[in-house]
């Protein structure tokens, strides 16, 4: 019995040492354009091999360091970092280290390729990002170890990949709860995974303020805390724990600059004229009546929102964009724009005034309180482009009268970003039907967390395409990309954050970066499986609805 065991024991340590999970596997998510697998010996990584970068090159010193840090989750082996000068290129490819060059004849900023044959793997890049997009792509593709690997062998293969898509984004919403710092990472961590780059981050809510603004102190003395939460959907019923935080403007640029370690750029949000009630509460001159205002402890749309007839108003939304400016290098600055009533600017005197100094006189259908919108909007338009920035904001926007480098953000369905692409705006596009993470993901909701309501399963999410409509050529140019949004209402937690993302976000990685005749649903599922390994590895929160 004792030989038995050993015999055992040793075909066991035998069957690790060999075992096929130590063999990489390209085939990941998002599906890189091209993988050609040549019938050539591979490369075995051990530790001896080095990640070798451009000298005095900070971005690829950066990327190498990321890359030692996966290889290590992944196989527990550790690799060095070695820099190289401009000349030792050619001599260090096939010395059994990977290589991180940068190439300027690949066409797409965002392009890359892997090259790995017996003597080591090169990445090129047409920038660092690229480069890190194909640090992803080899991350993903390594086994996850248990324990550490003697060496993995990476088969021999030319990849060469690039994005569809320039604009590849996620939202969260930290308006509604609040999220640590440390969650924010995370939640850039998966970004950066799925090969993303942008981050929006909604930060203002009628349920809470969360960046410091230093000429306004109240908006966090008073408008980053609400006394309650209703309990459920709006039940009436409130749990009366008080509930806020906010973000310092040091905490701010902390995430800026981790985000951007990762190449993905942040999009602030301030979310304007509508869902303003903690500003409200925080500086009541701000509204039509005055006040008194609380800070939101239900869900829905408010009727109070900021008075466009007042000039202490754009006062006020300016010298907030200017402190946001200051703090977010991002091209665009998002300023919602959604779900904004007109109740209070039809009989608000200042507002009624603002209508008639303007001239503005609503056409058939509309109602004169109507055009308001569009010109406070216009006015923070204007306001941005002195500071070099673009404005972003919802759909509602196409009736605001923006100028086309405006961008506009499509959430009811695709078609308000058809028919913006055809007035020549740039369109990110989210659908609430395909991309709204904070629905359910399956019919059979006896068993899910409180959630919005909705169905929007996995496969709905994948089978999104961006590109509808009659779109010609160069409208369809107008669609940068595609987001996804988490809405936080009923998400509370970290764990429920992740469990709503993952693995809808997977799905929306290869709607993102994949052509659509490459798309494949049920091949999709098969490479899922192996990222959730990952996802399992940093014991995020997963819905297994896919891989029952
Ligand atoms: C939105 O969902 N109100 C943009
Ligand atoms: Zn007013």
């Amino acid at each position: 019995m004792k030989n038995f065991f050993s015999l055992l024991c040793m075909f066991c340590m035998l069957s690790i040492g060999t075992s096929k999970a130590q063999v990489a596997n390209y085939e990941v998510v998002p599906l890189p354009k091209s993988i050609n697998q040549v019938s050539a010996a591979g490369f075995v990584l051990t530790e001896s091999a080095a990640v070798v970068f451009p000298e005095g090159n900070v971005d690829m010193e950066r990327n190498a360091r990321f890359l030692s840090d996966y290889v290590n989750e992944m196989t527990q082996m550790r690799l060095g970092t070695q820099s190289m000068p401009a000349k030792a290129k050619a001599a260090k490819v096939g010395e059994g280290n990977i290589l991180l060059t940068l190439d300027d004849k690949i066409q797409n900023d965002e392009g890359y390729t892997i090259s790995v044959t017996a003597k080591g793997v090169v990445i090129s890049g047409k920038t660092p990002a690229a480069v890190f997009l194909g640090i992803q792509t080899l991350r993903k593709s390594l086994p996850v170890m248990q324990e550490k690997a003697q060496g993995v062998t990476l088969p021999a293969v030319n990849i060469v990949d690039e994005p569809r898509f320039a604009y590849r984004g996620m939202m969260l919403d930290c308006g509604r709860h609040f999220f640590s710092l440390d969650f924010v990472k995370e939640y850039i961590d998966l970004i950066a995974l799925h090969g993303m780059n942008r981050f929006h981050w909604h930060l203002t809510e009628d349920q809470g303020w969360r960046v410091e603004i230093k000429k306004y102190p109240r908006l966090t003395e008073v408008g980053a805390w609400r006394s309650s939460t209703t309990i459920g959907r709006n039940s009436g019923v409130e749990d009366g724990v008080r509930h806020g935080g906010f973000y310092t403007q040091e905490e701010c640029r902390e995430i800026v600059k981790y985000a951007a370690d990762r190449y993905i750029t942040v999009i602030p949000e301030i979310d304007m004229p509508g869902h303003m009630m903690s500003a409200l509460a925080s500086y009541p001159e701000l509204g039509c009546t005055g006040g008194p205002y609380e800070v939101a402890h239900t869900w829905g749309i408010f009727p109070d929102v900021l008075c466009p007839g007042k000039e202490v108003t754009f006062q006020f939304v300016e010298d907030v964009l200017a402190e946001l400016v200051t703090i977010f290098p991002s091209e665009y600055i998002h300023i919602g724009g959604d779900e904004s009533p007109r109740t209070r600017w039809a009989d608000c005197p200042l507002c009624q005034q603002r209508i008639k100094s303007e001239g503005l006189v609503a056409k058939e259908g509309q109602k004169n309180e109507d055009l308001l919108q569009g010109y406070f909007t216009r006015r923070i338009e204007k306001f941005l482009h002195e500071k070099g920035k673009k404005l972003i904001g919802w759909d509602e926007l196409l009736n605001c009268g923006v100028d086309q480098t405006s961008t506009i953000m499509s959430w009811r369905g695709a078609e308000p970003g058809a028919q913006a692409a055809k007035l020549g705006h740039d369109v990110i596009m989210t659908p609430y039907t395909y991309m709204y993470l904070d629905y359910y993901q399956t019919e059979d909701t006896r068993h899910e967390p409180l959630s919005i309501g909705g169905n929007l399963p996995v496969e709905t999410v994948y089978s999104f395409e961006p590109i509808a409509g009659e779109l010609t050529n160069n409208e369809a140019k107008h669609i940068l990309g595609v987001q996804a949004n988490l809405w936080t209402e009923y998400i509370a937690y970290p764990h429920h954050a992740e469990y709503m993302v993952l693995p809808r976000m997977a799905a929306l990685a290869e709607v993102q970066w994949l052509q659509p005749d490459k798309k494949n649903y049920d091949a999709f599922i098969n490479r899922l499986k192996r990222l959730k390994e990952i996802y399992d590895l940093h014991h995020w929160t997963v819905a297994q609805h896919v891989f029952r």
